[in-house]
């Protein structure tokens, strides 16, 4: 609902309000990215991938360049879930074909040095790339702000980059838990901070990636990931009450119901190995459902991603839905299997 009342212009944000659509808006996780030419050539005209994230002016062209190509009913923020670390005050580089290095932290003090950083100084670029983007965006169009949540961030923080050990990790759980409870609750506060600014800057709605939430014990998912997003999706809530938040818990499989549960929670990320017809079940009394096509069927393209998509959308007929992949686009995804896939789902 808007502010008066009446129903809001976009799609996306009616379905999060809990509306059913007949025919689902229809956004992508990394819509923007190296598949697209255009994307190619402003990320070397900026240098890198950090200075193309702290530029406004060009990631405000990258955010708006899938939406000008195939139409989507969304828009989201062009950034990363590691800013956050960076504003921090931990060092990050992406080395070329290499992805994130983060020095790793590996002691109480190096959190404690996480404390009282004004991340908003290193942020403010990024809020003045959503402002340009809302400013851009007609008021059909819906843009997403987002961030990583606190556990997934936290094993990037720890590991000094993708984590490549999950036994490891779950040992360092049960050896110190404390260290990592501590690690995480720096990082709902800032992450509740960030996802605030990015709202006052124009976000209509904001999406936290738990792309680390599955392959654990429950009661482990339950302390790391679960009771820690519920937190920060609550601060969120309290904060800014009518921005919607979107949940995506990457492996949550069964405990799915549990972020929906969340109440602070509008809409629940379904992932390319969740079955879809429990999904639909666990999620849909309590929070819209978005997503659940494998990304490598849009890297096949053709008729096995068109049936994907009919199929996905029979399933979750007569329940909010989100049209959207169960991860992100990959580089190697031809940009006229992304149209044919619009065009797919805006066939019905
Ligand atoms: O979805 C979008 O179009 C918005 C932008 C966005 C990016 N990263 C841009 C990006 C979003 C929402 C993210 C989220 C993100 N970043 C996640 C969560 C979602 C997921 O994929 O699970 C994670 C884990 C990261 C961390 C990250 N960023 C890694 C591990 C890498 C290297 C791997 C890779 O894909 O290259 C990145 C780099 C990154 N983030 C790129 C883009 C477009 C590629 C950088 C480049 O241009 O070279």
């Amino acid at each position: 609902m808007n502010a008066d009342g009446s129903k809001p212009a976009s799609k996306l944000l009616r379905v999060l309000n809990g509306e059913v659509e007949a025919i689902p808006p229809v956004w992508l996780m990394r819509q923007a990215g190296r598949y697209l030419p255009e994307y190619r050539e402003l990320r070397e005209k900026a240098g890198s991938f950090l200075d193309l994230c702290y530029n406004p002016e060009l990631a405000a062209e990258v955010t708006l360049q899938p939406i000008r190509r195939f139409d989507f009913d969304a828009a989201i923020l062009f950034a990363d879930i590691l800013l956050i670390p960076q504003a921090l005050g931990q060092n990050l580089i992406f080395a070329p074909g290499d992805g994130p290095r983060l020095s790793p932290v590996l002691e109480k003090s190096d959190i404690e040095k996480f404390r009282n950083q004004n991340i908003h100084q290193t942020l403010a670029p990024v809020y003045e790339t959503v402002r340009r983007v809302r400013a851009s965006l007609s008021p059909e169009k819906a843009l997403i702000g987002f961030a990583g949540a606190p556990w997934t961030v936290a094993t990037y923080m720890m590991a000094g980059g993708p984590n490549k050990d999950p036994a490891a990790l779950r040992r360092r759980w049960y050896d110190a838990r404390e260290f990592i409870i501590e690690l995480i609750d720096v990082l709902v506060d800032a992450t509740a901070d960030y996802l605030v600014a990015q709202i006052d800057a124009g976000a209509d709605s904001v999406q936290i990636f738990d792309s680390w939430a599955g392959g654990m014990p429950e009661d482990v998912t339950r302390a790391v990931s679960l009771e820690p997003l519920g937190r920060l999706a609550e601060r969120v809530k309290k904060l800014r009450p009518r921005t919607p938040v979107i949940l995506f818990p990457k492996g949550a499989g069964a405990l799915l119901g549990d972020y929906a549960a969340i109440k602070s929670c509008s809409a629940v990320g379904v992932d390319y190995s969740t079955p879809w017809r429990a999904a639909r079940a666990m999620i849909s009394p309590n929070a819209a459902a978005q997503g659940g096509l494998d990304p490598m069927l849009v890297v096949k393209g053709g008729p096995d991603m068109e049936m994907g998509a009919r199929g996905l959308i029979d399933t979750f007929s007569g329940v909010p839905y989100i049209f959207n992949l169960g991860h992100g686009l990959t580089p190697d995804t031809p940009p006229e299997n992304v149209a044919r896939l619009v065009g797919a789902v805006r066939a019905g």
